[in-house]
C-alpha cells in the first residue's frame, strides 16, 4: 500500500488543454526579405513568446506573483477546459494532490467560497496547501477553483441541489453533508490518509505533528472537556451519545477507519432528515463511533489544540489558560455567514481581506 502510494505521488499534473502553442513558428524564413515585415514579425513573435511564458507561469505557478494570470488568459468562460474538469475523477484528483500518501479535503458549495479562501490561506501558511483537494458540490465551484488552481477541485456526481445545499438544518443541508462519509470512504479505498476540514476553520499552527501514533480515526470534541482529558472516545452526554465534531477528522486507510465511514453512512440512512428533527450529519457520526468503538482504534485530539467555537470565541478564561496551544480554530456555535465572518474579523482570523495574495485561488 505504502509503496503504491509513493509511486502515485510522481504523477503528472492533470491533463489541461493548452489552447495556445508554446513554440510559435520561427519567422526567420521570411524575415530577411523585408525589414519592415521582419520588424513586425519580430514584435509578434516576441509577444507570442511573452504570452506563452505567461501561460506557462499560469500553469506551473498559478498563484505566485499575479494570481490572476491563469484565469485572465484562459479563464473567462474557459469552456473547453471546464468540460475537461467534468470528467476529472476522484482517483485522478487524489493522485494529483496527494503527498506522502495524504490528502486534505474539504467539501464546498458556491456560497462557501470566501470561507474556502480564508481557510486555504491559513493552510498555505503551514505549507500544506498542495495536498488540498476541494470536493466541489456544484459545477460553478468545480470550474472556479480549477480555473485558478488547476487540478485541486473535483466533483463527485451527482451534484446535489445547489439552491438548498447551504441552509443549515434544511433537508438540502442534510443531503449535502450526507455525502461527506461517502467521499471520505472513497478516498480511503484509494489508499490515502485523509484529513477532512470544514472551511469555517483557520489553522493557526500545523496540525500534523498532533496526529501521533497509528490510530484509525482522529477527531475532536465539540463539548468542553477538562484540559487533561484522555484520548479515548469520551463517555456519552445528555442525549446518550457523544458530541464529537464531524468538522475535522483524520483517517488512515485502515479497515477500522473504513468501518467507521460505512457505519456513518448506515446511520444516516437509518435516521433520515425530518422536519421535526432537522438534524445534520453529526449525530450519525457519533452513533457510528459509539457502535464501532470496540473494533476501531479511536483517538480524541487535545481540545486545547482543536477547540470548538464555543470555547475559543466565548470563554476568555479558557483561552488564557490554553494560550499558545491552539492549532485549528473552528468558527462554530454560531450560524449565518455574516455572523461567522464578523466573528472571524473581530478575532483577527478573517484573512481574505489583507492576505488574499497568499491564497492559491487569489481573489475569487
Ligand atoms: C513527507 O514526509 C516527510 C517525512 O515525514 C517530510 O519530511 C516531508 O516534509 C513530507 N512532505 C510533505 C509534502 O508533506
Ligand atoms: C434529499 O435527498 C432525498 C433522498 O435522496 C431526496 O428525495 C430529496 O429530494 C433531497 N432533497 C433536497 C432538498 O435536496
Ligand atoms: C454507546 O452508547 C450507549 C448508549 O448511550 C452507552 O450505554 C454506551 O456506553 C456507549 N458505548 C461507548 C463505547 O461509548
Ligand atoms: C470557561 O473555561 C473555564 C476554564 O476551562 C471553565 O472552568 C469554565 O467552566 C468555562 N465557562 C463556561 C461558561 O463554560
Amino acid at each position: 500500500m505504502t509503496t503504491n502510494l509513493h509511486q502515485r505521488q510522481q504523477q503528472q499534473p492533470p491533463p489541461l488543454a493548452d489552447p495556445y502553442p508554446l513554440s510559435p513558428r520561427s519567422p526567420a524564413a521570411t524575415a530577411h526579405q523585408n525589414p519592415a515585415a521582419a520588424a513586425a514579425l519580430f514584435k509578434r513573435s516576441t509577444l507570442l513568446v511573452l504570452l506563452s511564458l505567461l501561460i506557462i507561469l499560469g500553469v506551473l505557478f498559478p498563484y505566485s506573483g499575479n494570481p490572476n494570470i491563469f484565469s485572465s488568459v484562459v479563464g473567462r468562460g474557459g469552456g473547453s477546459t471546464d468540460l475537461k474538469w467534468r470528467e476529472y475523477t476522484l482517483s485522478e484528483a487524489a493522485a494529483f494532490v496527494g503527498k506522502n500518501g495524504t490528502v486534505i479535503v474539504c467539501a464546498v458549495s458556491q456560497p462557501y467560497l470566501p470561507f474556502l479562501n480564508n481557510w486555504l490561506i491559513s493552510v498555505a501558511r503551514r505549507g500544506h496547501h498542495e495536498k488540498v483537494l476541494v470536493i466541489a458540490e456544484d459545477y460553478a465551484t468545480l470550474y472556479r477553483v480549477n480555473r485558478k488552481w488547476p487540478g485541486h477541485a473535483v466533483l463527485v456526481p451527482p451534484a446535489p441541489d445547489a439552491q438548498t445545499a447551504h441552509k443549515f438544518g434544511s433537508q438540502g443541508f442534510f443531503n449535502f453533508t450526507s455525502r461527506r462519509p461517502r467521499h471520505l470512504l472513497n478516498i480511503l479505498e484509494l489508499g490515502y490518509n485523509v484529513m477532512y476540514n470544514d472551511v469555517d476553520m483557520v489553522w493557526v499552527a500545523d496540525p500534523f505533528p498532533y496526529l501521533k501514533g497509528n490510530h484509525d480515526v482522529y477527531f475532536t470534541d465539540d463539548m468542553a472537556a477538562p484540559l487533561d482529558h484522555p484520548h479515548a472516545l469520551p463517555p456519552p452526554g445528555k442525549k446518550g451519545r457523544t458530541y464529537i465534531c464531524s468538522c475535522m477528522v483524520f483517517l488512515r486507510p485502515t479497515d477500522g477507519a473504513k468501518l467507521v465511514m460505512k457505519k456513518w453512512i448506515e446511520e444516516l440512512k437509518d435516521q433520515p432528515w425530518s422536519k421535526t428533527k432537522k438534524s445534520n450529519d453529526q449525530p450519525a457520526f457519533n452513533w457510528a463511533l459509539n457502535k464501532t468503538a470496540d473494533q476501531v482504534d479511536l483517538y480524541l485530539l487535545p481540545q486545547a489544540a482543536f477547540p470548538s467555537g464555543g470555547l475559543y470565541f466565548k470563554n476568555q478564561t479558557w483561552v488564557q489558560e490554553t494560550k499558545g496551544m491552539h492549532v485549528i480554530i473552528h468558527n462554530n456555535y454560531i450560524t449565518g455567514f455574516e455572523k461567522k465572518i464578523k466573528r472571524f474579523h473581530e478575532f483577527g482570523l478573517w484573512l481574505v481581506d489583507d492576505y488574499i495574495n497568499e491564497s492559491p485561488l487569489g481573489r475569487l
